[in-house]
């Protein structure tokens, strides 16, 4: 079944780079990221989107890490999604944990963001997970069919074409604990039998469901092998030409 999804390797740059290590990260995304196997994103900064999507493989997706859920208006040191999609990029992610705990994004927040990004024609790699004290209290799934579920209530079953979920247990994040790959294909196969009583066998089966939280170039094999384990959300390796393997994980 996972064969019919196309693998999806994301780097989430998150706030770091400047042009000289973004050419670096440039050049070995066009030498060795490029495959037709594999759907494979890189996302910016901001700042950088644009030089980004200039100089990156066109076969090579370029995401946002974040934006509003207007097109334009009085909110200083925000993006739109109608910006990031003027200088030619295609995805963007929202409700990455760091914007839910460090920047206060609510999951109702979260879903009007998935709503207008879609609107704008943007595809969205939305994240949900659970954190360390809620794993811990036995709610991982409660955490994410809750997160999920307010993303639900604002789109329509037709946006799931245009959506790659990406499961990230904040405690994995960052911090090199990844989740073993029993731990993260439990909560995939959970979220995709989920997903077909809420919103439709179709789309549960569709719907790429990626693992994020410390994936490096020493574990992403045996992850990428799991069934529901559709591909990765990367941070920190996909600054590095770990990236590559990463991409390769399912060779
Ligand atoms: P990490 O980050 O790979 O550095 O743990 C993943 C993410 O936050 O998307």
């Amino acid at each position: 079944m996972s064969s019919q999804r196309k693998f999806f390797v994301g780097g989430n740059w998150k706030m770091n780079g400047n042009k000289q290590s973004v050419d670096k990260i440039i050049e070995f995304v066009n030498k060795d990221c490029v495959d037709p196997d594999v759907e494979v994103v890189v996302g910016p900064s901001a700042i950088y989107l644009d030089y980004v999507r200039q100089k990156v493989n066109p076969a090579v997706g370029v995401a946002g890490q974040n934006c509003y859920k207007v097109a334009s208006g009085a909110f200083t040191g925000d993006n739109s999604a109608d910006m990031i999609k003027d200088v030619g990029c295609e995805w963007v992610i929202l409700g990455h944990s760091e914007r839910r705990h460090v920047f206060g994004e609510s999951d109702q927040l979260v879903g009007e963001k998935v709503q207008y990004a879609l609107k704008t024609g943007l595809k969205v790699i939305a994240c949900i997970g659970e954190k360390l004290e809620e794993r811990e209290a036995g709610q991982t799934e409660a955490v994410c069919f809750r997160q999920t579920q307010a993303i639900i209530d604002c789109i329509q079953k037709s946006d799931w074409a245009n959506i790659v979920i990406a499961y990230e247990p904040v405690w994995a994040i960052g911090t090199g604990k990844t989740a073993t790959p029993e731990q993260a294909q439990e909560v995939h196969e959970k979220l995709r039998k989920w997903l077909k009583e809420k919103v439709s066998a179709d789309v549960a089966n569709s719907v790429r469901i990626i693992y994020g939280g410390s994936v490096n170039a020493g574990n992403c094999k045996d992850l990428g092998g799991r069934p529901d384990i559709d591909g990765f959300l990367v941070g920190g390796a996909s600054l590095k030409p770990d990236f590559i393997t990463i991409v390769k994980a399912r060779k």
